[in-house]
């Protein structure tokens, strides 16, 4: 009997002792940059003459480390190593996959600071996020397992005289799991874990903005004892390994987070049926967001603001759920204004492993270009109140930005920036700013800060969102307690840690004997 499902609690960081360890493992993390690790396909250690180099957003010139490369003949290496091992793995009792998860849970717990000092390296993630991150990975592992427990038992049917009936979920077969940089770990492990402790196989192609801390999670997965080949680490260049993954015969789902375009192109891709293929190809696909806040002008505008400060500059705004539209209806938009400008100052930019910074780096010089873009646009299209600059000169840094004025259907209001810039923009009242909120291609987070039930009942109803929140800040879902997905060109709305997640890779088997 295992304990019921608890999320994993975040560390204190204003305690001594645990700023200590977190400095401790930031140093110990350090001496082992600059590592090469290679493939690994069915336990085989593949070195590729071609690399990917990934380096500290915050210190670009400092490498964390380089990782193999795979090309296509690798690819169906992995793909055939894959198909292979499903045809065991598939038989493995549920309970039995999930002691994998649970194992791999407790290691992860052991190694907490070490994984997280990893992404404060790699991704550039402050101390906070870094550690919600892999509490959440830890989360996905507990959580998931919990599940394929619960779908391995007999499903309810109804009796029927003179028959024994049946319904079980059986996996599906080959995946390729295709996971974000911004959550390196928790993302990447609970699209990994979450299909594979359903009894699928997958290949597992990092971002190459984060492949080293996706090495750390497959040495966690090995020293929880996964057999050989039921993930495949396969970091490689979208171009090359990318759509021929994707329209590859054996694959038979597929699951993406990441931008809206690739989102749509891995659609269309997966679509086609290849010669030899029997099955229509799932996909899970979590893309992005336009998400904004919505501040009703009776609510308490303190609590409102800081929420909208969190949603929106937490880890740069590089968050699918980040907060990047903020609408304020009536009176409260100046004094809004004011207290948003204040809070924003105060922010703390800098080098994401120092203790205090609120800010740190945006991923990569891409990233940079296109966010300090965004910025000269949304100059014509509204006022720069803070922030509306950046420096590159040693890591990826931009200003924490707060552009107002802006008009509901102006690029910044309805492009996903992904970076710490927020779009403030007046509406004359609620019923406006719930219009504005969803005049989007996108349906992801939303929140609403207000004092008015009726306003509040009106949200539930009308804003169209996969989370929403009201009266709090629109990140951090937590898994189990808020299942996190989109509608609309958000996505396909997969719920990642909630309770329907696991079927998307699972199909189910009636049977009937008649005695
Ligand atoms: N699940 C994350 C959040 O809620 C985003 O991917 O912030």
């Amino acid at each position: 009997m295992f304990i019921p499902f608890v999320n994993e609690p975040l560390t204190d960081f204003t305690r001594e002792e645990n700023r200590r360890r977190m400095n401790a493992a930031l140093a110990a993390v350090r001496e082992r940059t600059g590592r090469t690790y290679p493939l690994l396909i069915g336990g085989e250690e593949i070195h590729t003459g071609e690399k990917i180099v990934s380096y500290n957003p915050s210190q670009h010139d400092e490498v964390i480390g380089q990782v193999s490369r795979a090309d296509r003949a690798l690819a169906e290496k992995a793909l055939q190593t894959a198909a292979q091992t499903f045809t065991s793995w598939r038989l493995v009792p549920p309970e039995a996959r999930a002691r994998y998860l649970f194992k791999a849970a407790a290691i992860m717990r052991r190694r907490k600071f070490e994984l997280s000092a990893w992404m404060v390296l790699e991704a550039g993630k402050p101390w906070a996020e870094a550690d919600a991150d892999t509490a959440e990975a830890i989360d996905f592992l507990e959580f998931y397992g919990r599940e394929m427990i619960r779908l391995g038992a007999p499903q309810p049917v109804t009796a029927y005289p003179g028959e024994e009936n049946t319904l079980e979920y059986i996996p599906l077969g080959v995946g390729v799991v295709i996971p974000p940089w911004n959550f390196p770990l928790a993302i990447l492990t609970g699209t990994a874990v979450g299909p594979v402790v359903a009894g699928n196989t997958v290949i597992l192609k990092p971002s190459s903005n984060t492949p080293v801390i996706a090495a750390m999670f497959m040495e966690v997965m090995r020293e929880a004892g996964l057999p050989d080949g039921v993930i495949n680490y396969l970091p490689g260049n979208s171009a090359d390994i990318g759509d021929f993954l994707t329209g590859h015969p054996l694959v038979h789902f597929i699951n993406f987070t990441g931008s809206k375009d690739t989102g749509l192109h891995i659609n269309r891709l997966a679509a086609q049926t290849a010669p030899g293929q029997r099955w229509i190809k799932r996909v899970a696909a979590e893309m992005g967001g336009k998400d904004a806040i919505i501040i009703d002008a009776d609510c308490d505008l303190d609590e409102a603001v800081a929420g909208a400060v969190t949603s929106a500059y937490g880890f740069s705004g590089q968050k699918c759920s980040a907060c990047s539209r903020l609408i304020v209806t009536g009176e409260a938009y100046a004094p809004v204004l004011t207290k948003l400008v204040e809070r924003v100052k105060q922010l703390k930019v800098g080098p994401a492993e120092e203790w205090g910074t609120s800010v740190g780096p945006v991923i990569d010089a891409a990233s940079y270009k296109k966010i300090t873009g965004y910025i000269e646009t949304g100059r014509r299209e509204g006022e720069v109140l803070t922030g509306g600059t950046g420096d590159d000169s040693r890591g990826y840094f931009v200003q924490p930005t707060v552009i107002a004025g802006v008009s509901p259907a102006a690029r910044i209001a309805q492009e996903e920036i992904f970076g710490p810039v927020l779009a403030v923009i007046q509406a004359k009242d609620f019923d406006e700013a719930i219009a504005i909120a969803n005049n989007t291609d996108y349906g992801l987070t939303g929140g609403v800060y207000s004092r008015n039930r009726n306003h509040l009942e009106q949200a539930r109803r009308e804003f169209h969102v996969g989370n929403l929140y009201l009266n709090r800040k629109c990140t951090g879902a937590l898994v189990g307690v808020q299942p996190f997905g989109g509608f609309n060109l958000s996505g396909t709305n997969s719920k990642a840690g909630g309770r329907d997640y696991l079927k998307l890779f699972m199909q189910a088997k009636s049977i009937a004997e008649r005695f």
